[in-house]
């Protein structure tokens, strides 16, 4: 039978990544998208995806298409409150209604397993490796931590009993995405943490890194990332895959300094006239608080992706070399874009 899908993020980069994969199979899938960009709206409508205009803050319109839905896949944004609060919301109302908890795909994100090491190599006293398939280290992560408190209401709905929520976990996205929704000017092919270094690094005429650069995060290729949604998706139906406080699954597969990050864009920029020196110096305290709002970017976040391999079969091939390939293309794609280099909050 056809599913109905309440689909947030649709234009983003992993919304439009997983999204293209749900286009790839017609007649699985009946979708209904919330767009804030009426011309993206009209063009997502030529690929029979149904859309309703508007934000995350319309909480009355995101109740009812969660209402109306066997499952949501939001991926529009891991700290905003009121979208995760209306699509439980409606949520409830459809389980009150039918009797069956609906599928509830939240999207958070590694930064919730992170310190504050300005750019020094974490402590394992005080960071551990959360792995995800153990259930304590995952229910000691502090309350305070970045995307926890959304994740913490997303899970409360599914301990009621009326959602069944699933959390994915992205590190470190890389990878230029590429398919039909970024050629039709839909989806938007750029991740968020390396792209925002290389454009500062370009701004301030200085490829850079937070403090030392030692500091170390997971991470995971565009399409292989929507591939790990799109297994969790169809195990979520056949109700094969744990949920709730079980149901946290890292994307990850391989690990990254941030230092040897910096220094594979500086070089490249530096060949490209941007950068006045091939090896990356720190930024300064005023270029952190103007470029990233914080010196998130010096954190370490360690987090391991058992769950989605043992349970889903999910089988990432991409790893340390692809990553730092990566970069190249990112800082050669961001130079030949006239906007390349236009900021966006780092999340
Ligand atoms: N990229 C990564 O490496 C990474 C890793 C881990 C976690 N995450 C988290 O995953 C989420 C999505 O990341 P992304 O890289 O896919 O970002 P993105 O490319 O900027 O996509 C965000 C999507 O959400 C939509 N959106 C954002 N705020 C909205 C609002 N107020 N109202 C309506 N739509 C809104 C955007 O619409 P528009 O097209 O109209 O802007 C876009 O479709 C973020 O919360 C991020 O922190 C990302």
């Amino acid at each position: 039978m056809v599913k109905t899908v309440f689909f947030l993020g649709a234009t983003g980069y992993i919304g439009g990544s997983v999204l293209q994969h749900l286009l790839g199979t017609p007649g699985e899938y009946s979708i209904t998208a919330l767009v804030r960009n009426a011309d993206k709206a009209k063009k997502l409508e030529t690929f029979g995806v149904k859309t309703i205009l508007g934000n995350l803050d319309d909480s009355d319109k995101i109740q009812q298409a969660a209402a109306d839905a066997d499952i949501t896949i939001h991926t529009a944004h891991a700290d905003h409150v009121g979208a995760a609060k209306a699509i439980l919301a409606g949520a409830k109302v459809r389980f009150e209604k039918t009797g069956v908890a609906p599928i509830y795909i939240h999207t958070s994100g590694t930064g919730v397993f992170t310190d504050h090491a300005l750019g020094t190599h974490y402590d394992p006293a005080k960071l551990p490796l959360y792995d995800d398939s153990n259930r304590a280290v995952l229910d000691s992560i502090p309350d305070s931590a970045v995307h926890r408190n959304v994740d913490l209401i997303v899970l409360g709905g599914d301990e009621e009993g009326y959602v069944k929520s699933y959390i994915v976990l992205p590190s470190t996205i890389y990878g230029l995405l590429t398919g039909k929704l970024v050629d039709a000017g839909i989806a938007n092919p750029h991740s968020i943490q390396i792209p925002i270094a290389i454009k500062a690094s370009i701004l301030r005429g200085q490829g850079a890194v937070v403090g030392p650069g030692e500091n170390e995060w997971p991470h995971v290729e565009i399409h292989e990332l929507s591939d790990l949604y799109i297994r969790l998706l169809k195990a979520a139906i056949d109700g094969t895959a744990t949920h709730g406080r079980d149901g946290l699954y890292i994307g990850e597969n391989g690990t990254y300094l941030l230092k040897d990050a910096a220094k594979t864009y500086t070089r490249a920029l530096h060949a490209a006239g941007k950068s006045r020196t091939p090896e990356p110096e720190s930024f300064t305290k005023e270029d952190i608080d103007k470029y990233f709002g914080g010196p998130y970017l010096g954190s370490n976040s360690r987090a391991k992706a058992v769950r989605a391999k043992r349970d889903l079969g999910w089988a990432p091939t991409k790893g340390d070399a692809d990553f730092f390939k990566s970069i190249e293309e990112e800082v050669a794609s961001i130079l030949a874009d006239p906007h390349g280099t236009e900021l966006h909050e780092l999340r």
